[in-house]
């Protein structure tokens, strides 16, 4: 990944996370950037003019960047459970005035085909992609588009997956990283690796260049990854309260006022694992929420929406990784530059 980032003209090995739901801005992006880092847009829930507006209003400032996406890799729903599951939370919705219960399960593929076209005809940087490894057929345009590939693996046995569908390098991604879990596997929950020997392991299987996140708190926690052969480290976590996250306020505060809580993985919000600090909606509902993603994710969106919009942050997810006691306020260049100081 040196010799990959210094190509990118990239001198910080501290990189912006995508983090799609809000928190990627294009500012974000640029901010990283500013630092000497490369960010990711957050491809992830946005329809493709969405995203194709913000490559756009990256364009002129920020010539490098990477563009995120989730690979198709669904867990369908089974019927009964998603309606049970939407009459047991729709006491939360009552007081949005909101009907959960007449929604249908939605199985989409969050546009896939549409934003690789996208990024296709608008090529960029670099391509990142987490959930599910690409077609081939996929892997070969973007290559051809001149984009660098990335895929997101949680395991040593992904990681091989990964680095035989040609992708140029991966993104590691420990258990204790906010949001969703990136695995292909999403029926089993992360497994407990600290990340240093995680990476030390998808080390030991592929010789791809590795970025590591999960979890990443402070330069002592960044210099482990790089010392244990990662070739970059990612964060996210920690940038979600700076002056350049999109975040919605009652996120940010919530992760202000989540002093040393402990974290959980939950499907209450989407149907696949995510690591997020407990609310009440975790609360009532982690025990009984079934497994299927996308539908449930679709499920509860007009719920988070309208509790978001009334600073209500009980019915909200708030994907926080392990290290969020460090989430500060400020600017996100301030952040990468500080947690690269003294590499
Ligand atoms: C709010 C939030 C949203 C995220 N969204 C995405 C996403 O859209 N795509 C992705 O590949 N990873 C996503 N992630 C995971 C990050 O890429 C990264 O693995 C994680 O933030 C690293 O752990 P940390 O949060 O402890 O630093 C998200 C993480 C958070 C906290």
């Amino acid at each position: 990944m040196n010799g990959l980032l210094a190509s990118l003209g990239v001198s910080n090995p501290v990189l912006a996370a995508p983090m799609a739901g809000g928190p990627t801005i294009p500012a974000m992006v640029a901010a990283a950037t500013r630092a000497g880092s490369l960010g990711f847009l957050a491809g992830g829930y946005k329809t493709a003019e969405e995203l194709a507006a913000q490559i756009g209003s990256l364009r002129g400032s920020t010539p490098v960047f990477g563009v995120n996406l989730f690979a198709p890799n669904p867990v369908p729903v089974d019927r009964d459970a998603y309606h049970r599951y939407a009459v047991a939370i729709q006491v939360e919705a009552d007081q949005y005035g909101l009907d959960l219960t007449s929604i249908s399960p939605l199985e989409d593929d969050d546009q896939w085909h549409a934003k690789v076209d996208l990024l296709r005809a608008d090529p960029v940087a670099v391509v990142s992609f987490t959930f599910g490894i690409p077609d081939p057929s996929v892997i070969r345009d973007l290559h051809r588009a001149g984009s660098l590939l990335v895929q997101t693996v949680t395991t040593p046995e992904e990681a091989r997956l990964a680095a035989s569908s040609g992708v140029d390098a991966l993104a590691v991604q420990g258990f204790g990283a906010g949001g969703h879990y990136g695995t292909l596997t999403p029926d089993h929950l992360p497994v407990p690796v600290a990340l240093p020997d995680l990476v030390r392991q998808v080390r030991h299987v592929v010789a791809l260049p590795l970025v590591a996140a999960g979890g990443l708190a402070n330069r002592v926690d960044v210099a482990a990854v790089l010392q244990a052969g990662a070739d970059a480290a990612m964060v996210g976590t920690v940038l979600l309260r700076t002056d350049e996250s999109g975040a919605s306020d009652p996120y940010k505060s919530a992760l202000g006022e989540g002093g040393d809580r402990q974290t959980l993985v939950t499907r209450a919000f989407s149907g696949r694992p995510a690591r997020a600090l407990p609310n009440l909606f975790t609360a009532r509902y982690d025990a009984i929420a079934p497994e299927g993603y996308p539908a449930i994710h679709h499920l509860t969106t007009p719920l988070r929406r309208a509790a978001a919009a009334a600073g209500d942050s009980d019915r909200i997810n708030l994907w926080a990784g392990t290290g969020h006691a460090s989430a500060q306020e400020g600017s996100a260049e301030k952040t990468l530059s500080r947690l690269a100081e003294a590499l």
